[in-house]
């Protein structure tokens, strides 16, 4: 009887014996890219806290959008900064507002892009938070929020957007959007919900980026303590019953666990986002020579991939689907 470990020898010795035998594949068509729009024209400003990303205007990003669609990424998830924010977020769902016109833009130069938006108020509060504020209570008021993002989601479907993505953690919003989306006739619009999103010191580079960090209390209230599973199946569940086509769950890496039992429980596609704070950190000691930036990246994608999700937003998009054609 061979030795394991000469077996598995035979098995690796050529680079095609590896390739053929792997288990875990992962695609571009997985691959999701993130996109930050601003205000103004022929912008291209590098976010400091997270290297290698950008904020756009509404003229750059279609040749961004287009240029990821030709590295082979086949959608791009976009976040939006207004010009003003204000207490309700008005700015998120004006027709004339940034994401529209950028969603618009680009699914006139790129049609094949697939563009997903992300929905949710705290780009545009002044306060930052995902919900407007029940003035009594301090505090989110969900059902009050519930027909502002149905009514965002519904300018960005009348923009363009092929798919939106409700980021905002209320309850009920899926049921709330699917209504509003189908009512105008969008009925063939998919939902990806972040069903499970966890309160998670890992968005801080997206919060500079966007300029949405709390301006009072934190979202305890309505976002996951990440010391929690069940309650992940219980949100995936609601979303589910609710409407939702695909399933995000958010972070990734330190929840790899959730995206394994999340995968075993429905039979929706499962997407899973590597965010901002995973993503800087990499960049972080890359820069200090400590890990290869490349590498750590493939193998936290394809962990993720392998953990079971279909689908990864990721930063690394364009950068991995370069390197997936490169062969
Ligand atoms: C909320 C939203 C956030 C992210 C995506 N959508 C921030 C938050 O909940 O504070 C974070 C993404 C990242 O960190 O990369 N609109």
């Amino acid at each position: 009887m061979a030795e394991l470990k000469q077996r598995l020898r035979r098995l690796r010795r050529t680079e095609g014996l590896r390739r053929m035998i792997r288990e875990t594949a992962l695609g571009v068509d997985d691959l999701i890219q993130p996109l930050f729009v601003v205000p103004g024209s022929g912008v291209r400003q590098e976010i400091s806290s997270l290297r290698g990303q950008f904020q756009w205007s509404v003229d750059t990003i279609v040749n961004e959008a287009s240029a990821t669609y030709d590295d082979g990424v086949p959608a791009v998830i976009l976040f939006g900064i207004p010009e003003e924010k204000d207490p309700q977020g008005t700015h998120g769902w004006r027709q004339d507002g940034i994401v529209q016109r950028a969603v618009a833009a680009i699914k006139k130069s790129a049609p094949s892009l697939t563009v997903i938006t992300d929905v949710c108020l705290c780009e545009y509060t002044d306060h930052g938070h995902c919900g407007v504020i029940d003035s009594e209570q301090g505090d989110v008021d969900n059902d009050a929020t519930l027909p502002l993002l149905a009514r965002e989601a519904l300018s960005h479907v009348d923009a363009g957007a092929d798919m939106v993505a409700p980021s905002d953690m209320m309850d009920g919003r899926v049921a709330a959007i699917r209504q509003e989306l189908d009512k105008a006739g969008h009925t063939a619009i998919p939902i990806m919900s972040y069903a499970a999103k966890y309160h998670s010191a890992f968005y801080g580079p997206f919060r500079d980026a966007v300029g949405s960090a709390p301006q009072f209390g934190d979202r305890r209230g309505y976002q996951m303590d990440p010391a929690n599973g069940r309650e992940a199946l219980r949100e995936v569940a609601l979303d589910v019953e609710e409407g939702a086509d695909i399933i995000m769950i958010k972070p990734a890496q330190a929840y790899m666990d959730i995206i394994w039992r999340v995968r075993q429980q429905v039979d929706c596609p499962v997407a899973a986002y590597h965010v901002s704070g995973e993503y800087a950190q990499i960049v972080a000691a890359a820069e200090r020579g400590w890990l290869d930036f490349d590498r750590a990246m493939m193998e936290v994608l394809v962990g993720i991939k392998r953990a079971g999700a279909d689908l990864i937003l990721t930063y690394y998009a364009r950068e991995a689907a370069r390197k997936l054609s490169a062969r």
